[in-house]
Formats: structure tokens, sequence, C-alpha cells
């Protein structure tokens, strides 16, 4: 089973990850955990040049950078660990893409579509869950109160969220009319919540899906 973890930046999902795979590890099942871009020795130098504040990268070349991390840790790592029975969490999949370069950075949907096919060889998640959270409340969990007016615009910051309050908003409104266009797929929760309140309703939805998963 292929589960991915989505939001904006703060919203808590390696938290969630982590929950999640002690869960399903009790549950005697093979679970790898892994995070996007990287994962593989190229992606990972990919990811550097894409986090790194130095770069300036156009958004064509945002994409390819992210679609590339994403191809070599899909058929080198993820496809692999499938094949084997293993379950794997991802942090992070193609629906970044959609909502940070697509949403965010005003790229066309349709080649973003066509980019994350090529990208995925196909590969769709069982299950998605989308943490909500808006900006501003990601802001508070980064920084204090006082610093809030520098916040992402800060050295700090790495280069994707050195993009600016509006930017975030465009992303956040992308991941909406994503989990609403795939609600089947996509399970939207309130990041808000505390920790333990948002692995209980993961845990709740995935044995909704999938009775291997009750423990019983
Ligand atoms: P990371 O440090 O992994 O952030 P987070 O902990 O919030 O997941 O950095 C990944 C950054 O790259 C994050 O700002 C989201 C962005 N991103 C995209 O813009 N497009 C993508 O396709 C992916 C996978 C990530």
């Amino acid at each position: 089973m292929l589960i991915t973890f989505e939001g904006i930046d703060g919203a808590g999902k390696s938290t969630q990850v982590t929950k999640l795979k002690r869960h399903l590890q009790e549950l005697g099942r093979e679970v790898l955990t892994l995070r996007e871009p990287g994962g593989t020795a190229v992606a990972e130098h990919i990811r550097d040049l894409l986090l790194e504040s130095k770069h300036d990268i156009t958004p064509v070349g945002e994409l390819l950078l992210f679609a590339a991390s994403r191809a070599e840790l899909v058929q080198k790592v993820i496809l692999p660990a499938l094949d084997n029975g293993s379950d794997v969490i991802l942090d992070r999949f193609f629906d970044s893409t959609t909502a940070y370069q697509g949403y965010g950075r005003g790229l066309d949907l349709e080649l973003l579509a066509g980019v994350n096919r090529i990208a995925t060889f196909g590969l769709n998640p069982d299950i998605t869950f989308y943490l909500d959270l808006t900006p501003e409340d990601a802001l508070k969990r980064k920084f204090s109160e006082k610093s809030l007016p520098l916040a992402f615009e800060s050295e700090e910051l790495d280069r994707m969220e050195n993009s600016g309050l509006e930017f975030y908003r465009r992303v956040r409104q992308g991941y909406h009319a994503i989990s609403a266009e795939q609600s089947d797929r996509i399970v939207k929760l309130d990041a808000l919540l505390t920790p333990d309140e948002i692995h209980r309703m993961i845990v709740g939805s995935l044995e909704k899906r999938d009775n291997r998963l009750t423990g019983s």
C-alpha cells in the first residue's frame, strides 16, 4: 500500500508519518518511510539544488528538478519496495507539485499532470492524508510571534519557504481544490488538532478502507 502525506510546510506531516509507521509495524507490516524531494544519492543532490537559498531557479526548471528527483525515487526505491510487499509512506508526492508549482507558481495544470505521469510511471497513492493549515498558523509554529512580520522572507528559511505569504495562500487553495476533486483518495484533516487526534483519524480512515489494518 502506498500512503502519502501532504500539506504546507509546518503542517506536522513528519510527526504523523512517524506515528503511522509505528502503528503499521505493530500490526506486523513491513514499512518504508521516505520524503520528497530526495531518497536516492542523485535525488538528494537535486534536493540540495532545490532548497538551497542561494540558487535562483525558474518555475519550469524547478518543476523538472522535482520531477527528476521523483522519477529516481519511484523507479529505484518505491516500486521495488511495493513489489516486495512493503507499505510505503511518503512525505509528499505529486500533489505537492500540483499545489506548489501549479497553484503556487502558476504553471499550467495540464502540463503538470503530464510531467507528474512521467515522473511517477503512473503510480498513484492508495490514500493521501492532507493536513490543512493556514500559512499564518504555519508561521506561528515556526517563529516566535515577535519575528512574524519577517517570516517567509528570512535567512532561516529554505528557498521554497522564502516564496512569501501570498505564494503559500495559493498553495493552500491548490490543496483545497485537489482534495475536493479527488475526495475518494484524499482525506483532509485539520492540522490544528492534536497529533494524537490526527493519528486516530488517520488510523480510522485506513481501517475503513482495508480491514487487514484493524489489528484484530
Ligand atoms: P522539506 O524540507 O522536505 O519541507 P517539508 O518538511 O515542508 O515537507 O522541503 C520540501 C519543499 O519543497 C517544501 O517547501 C515543498 C516543496 N515541494 C514542491 O514545491 N514541489 C514538490 O513536488 C515537492 C515534492 C516539494
